[in-house]
């Protein structure tokens, strides 16, 4: 079975009516005694899983041998499993997009990283239109623009890019924006908030919806990624943008961009804050980047392996707070703060202005 075929059947058994039934009986997690299972009368068995993804037993039974040792599901007897927490999670449509994404995206050009990096002599790439990516799909567009290339892709990075804060409350929710909010001012034209490759605008709707009736706030992103959006609330404004052409909103009192930055290597990030910077109000405009600053000694895996990730699909990069202040100031910008989502994160938002 080829590797395609292979993701459908796990899709299809996502979701499967008699997963999506265990999800939704999946009791919640008690912190004291792990996760909580139903009792076996509710378990379903590798023939039920045959009948309602048309996969083979035999792959089935494989399959979820796997997934239960990993704790993905319980293993009620033999060939018979339970939905848990885990499963639950799984089947949301984000955690799903994620592994999608991860699988074929991430994997699918990481996997071919080792044959890139050989032949380029070991040098980090830069171009994301020439580097790991375009090696392993064996084309000459850049990631983003290969997604929107093939809509079922972008579609599913949408997706992903929409859950990807489910563990933590967005910025919106805990920045100190009030502190930006003069009285009186934000009623009229001003703008408050924009929100450059903001996807289809999650984090914009948790602001607006934190900051109602303040200011204009203002989605931007690539026309494939917003021109058909109409689930946002109608008072966020929708602009069809590529951040490498100038800024058309001037004067905001926040740019903000989420998850941006470690899509580009140095060289692209400063062609982008060029285009940013003379948007930019001297002492009043805030430039707020939601990214990684990562330590340079005991750096999570999980980040580091974010890092790798980026430069595979983007030719991208994590950055440590010495890498960002010295980007940012080529760009002529200053680091006021850098704002950790816990304390003693690594990642979270980074305040900067015009220096
Ligand atoms: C990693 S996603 C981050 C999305 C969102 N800001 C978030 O935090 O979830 C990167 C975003 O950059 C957008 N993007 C890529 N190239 C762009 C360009 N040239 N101009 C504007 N947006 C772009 C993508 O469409 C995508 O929505």
């Amino acid at each position: 079975m080829d590797r395609d075929a292979l993701n459908e059947t796990f899709r299809d058994i996502a979701a499967s009516k008699e997963w999506q039934l265990r999800r939704a009986s999946a009791t919640p997690l008690s912190p004291q005694h792990g996760p909580v299972t139903q009792d076996n009368d509710s378990s379903v068995s590798a023939d039920d899983l045959v009948t309602s993804s048309g996969g083979s037993r035999d792959l089935l039974v494989r399959v979820l041998r796997v997934l239960s040792a990993l704790g993905f599901v319980e293993e009620t007897g033999e060939s018979q499993w339970i939905g848990n927490n885990v499963t639950a999670v799984m089947c949301r449509p984000e955690a799903q997009a994620a592994h999608i994404h991860k699988w074929d995206n991430c994997n699918g050009t990481m996997i071919k990283m080792t044959d890139y990096l050989r032949a380029v002599g070991h040098q980090t790439p830069t171009d994301p239109a020439n580097g790991p990516f375009q090696h392993a799909f064996n084309t000459d567009k850049s990631a983003f623009e290969y997604w929107i290339e093939h809509p079922e892709i972008a579609a599913n990075f949408n997706t992903f890019m929409r859950g990807k804060r489910a563990s933590r409350p967005s910025w919106a929710e805990w920045w100190p924006v009030s502190d930006l909010l003069r009285p009186g001012e934000f009623v009229n034209n001003t703008v408050l908030l924009v929100d450059v490759g903001g996807g289809q605008g999650h984090d914009t709707q948790i602001f607006r919806d934190r900051f109602p009736k303040q200011g204009r706030v203002i989605l931007e992103d690539l026309p494939a990624v917003v021109q058909d959006l109409n689930e946002l609330n109608g008072d966020i404004e929708i602009v069809q943008y590529n951040f490498f052409t100038p800024q058309v909103i001037k004067g905001a009192r926040i740019y903000f961009f989420g998850m941006i930055f470690h899509d580009w290597s140095d060289e692209f990030c400063l062609k982008i804050l060029a285009q940013t910077v003379p948007a930019m109000r001297k002492r009043y405009s805030k430039l707020l980047i939601d990214d990684a600053f990562l330590p340079v000694q005991g750096c999570p895996a999980i980040l580091g392996a974010l890092d790798l990730a980026m430069m595979a699909m983007h030719a991208g990069k994590e950055r440590t707070q010495r890498q960002w202040r010295e980007l940012l100031a080529q760009a002529g910008l200053k680091i006021n703060k850098f704002w950790p989502y816990e304390t003693g994160s690594a990642t979270g938002i980074i305040e900067a202005e015009l220096a």
